[in-house]
């Protein structure tokens, strides 16, 4: 991927930390060079995070930007039960591909376990996060070598994921079980995260309806989440009686009409990764829709406000892991484009560079207190939840972005044969766990 010289200058007047950063902005190394000594911090700060959890796994978000176990009250201690465990995995997948250092490959086997006595037990399972869950856990370990025991728990979770499938309105069921009255008919923008699941399995053996489930869900969010102006609902409900499309609806977000920000990173990475399963739909067209009113919405120095009806000079706290996201979409968008289209595809780039200098300059978590990668995220401004702080998949799609922009890294969300083009070679394999 060809590199650009990054002299960004940023005009920051809305966010505390904004005004005293932007003084500091002088020539800077090329976006290559800064994403690659931020793996090497990024790397060097996961080893300390993982020193100091051991077997177990983080909470959620950080809490003072450092992540403690998670606790979950009848469960034993280093228990896999949040729909962000896979990040946790993931980053330690990604960290071993990207340093070659046996510790974090070691401890990404030992949870694999985990993660399929966690759907022998169906235990915190009634949702749709199953692609966030074992994407990033099981399938990446099968990039290490054959895993029957990953690939098995990948299948199985795929197979439960399509028990979520409502064929008269074509969706994936998002929350809580199936005959849950509140939750029955909801889709949200997030699972377009958790159809490759789907598509992998159906390539796997598993049953060929769930490529067509997969394609289903995608057009009716398509439909439905996105809107005119290619805003997006957080969530849309149908009634899975007959079908029928209802309303849309927020849980995260400012209001129903608002722009919550990590839906619309979510919306613009989700249907471009769609595009790669399945080409011939069309949704990379949508996935450029959603990236053009992110980027029109999005300030100068890169960082989304949580909801992005907000006016930057409103003070509203960041969500850097929409940013984050966005970053990865963008690249993920650019690499698909035709050659008619490398106008569009180079501001894309420019613009996922742009984050990434964002997020550099203001919120790595290595040039400040705490153990995370990645600050001034939002869980749930609504519910009050990690305002202000680290979350595991800010830390996730941060490093993401970086290990792309880097090295050309291919995600684990991308078909497997999208391998071959991956330059990681100097993997120390790592045992298979028991
Ligand atoms: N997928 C849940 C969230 O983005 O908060």
């Amino acid at each position: 991927m060809p590199d650009r010289d990054m002299t960004t200058t940023v005009s920051l007047v809305e966010h505390p930390e904004a005004g005293a950063a932007s003084a500091a902005c002088t020539a800077q190394p090329s976006m290559v060079v800064r994403a690659e000594q931020a793996i090497a911090a990024a790397c060097a700060q996961l080893g300390r995070c993982l020193q100091q959890l051991g077997p177990h796994f983080p909470g959620d978000t950080s809490r003072g930007n450092y992540f403690a176990p998670a606790v979950w009250p009848e469960e034993p201690d280093g228990v896999n039960s949040s729909w962000t465990a896979g990040f946790w995995t993931g980053l330690l997948w990604m960290a071993h591909e990207l340093s070659g250092e046996a510790r974090f490959g070691t401890a990404a086997a030992a949870q694999l376990d985990g993660y399929s006595r966690r759907l022998e037990r169906r235990f915190v399972v009634d949702h749709h996060d199953l692609g966030f869950l074992f994407m990033p856990s099981c399938v990446a370990a099968l990039r290490q070598g054959p895993q029957p025991l990953a690939h098995a728990t990948a299948l199985q979770a795929a197979a439960l994921l399509m028990t979520r499938y409502l064929p008269r309105a074509g969706v994936v069921q998002a929350w809580g079980r199936l005959e849950d009255p509140a939750q029955r008919g909801r889709i949200i923008i997030d699972c377009l995260l958790n159809l490759p699941l789907l598509h992998w399995a159906a390539g796997q053996g598993g049953a060929a309806e769930m490529r067509e489930a997969a394609i289903s869900h995608a057009q009716r969010s398509r439909e439905h989440l996105v809107r005119p102006d290619h805003s997006s609902f957080h969530t849309f409900h149908f009634d899975p009686e007959t079908g029928a499309p209802l309303h849309g609806t927020t849980a995260q977000g400012a209001s129903d009409q608002s722009c919550w920000a990590r839906g619309q990173a979510w919306g613009l990475y989700g249907f471009s990764l769609n595009h790669r399963w399945v080409p011939e739909q069309g949704f990379l067209q949508t996935a450029c829709q959603l990236a053009d009113h992110f980027l029109a919405l999005l300030p100068e120095h890169g960082i989304a406000c949580w909801d992005m009806s907000f006016p930057p000079e409103a003070g509203e706290p960041w969500d850097s892991s929409a940013s984050a996201i966005a970053a990865c979409g963008l690249m993920d968008i650019a690499e698909q484009l035709p050659a008619a289209e490398a106008e569009r595809a180079q501001r894309y780039r420019a613009a996922a560079d742009r984050i990434l200098d964002g997020l550099l300059r203001h919120c790595a978590g290595w040039d400040a207190p705490g153990n995370a990668l990645l600050r001034h995220g939002v869980y749930s401004k609504p519910d009050g939840l990690g305002v202000d702080e680290a979350s595991l998949w800010g830390d996730f799609f941060f490093l993401e972005a970086l290990a792309r922009r880097a090295r050309g890294w291919t995600p684990f969300w991308h078909p497997p044969a999208a391998l071959s083009s991956s330059p990681i070679s100097t993997l120390t394999p790592t045992p298979t766990p028991v």
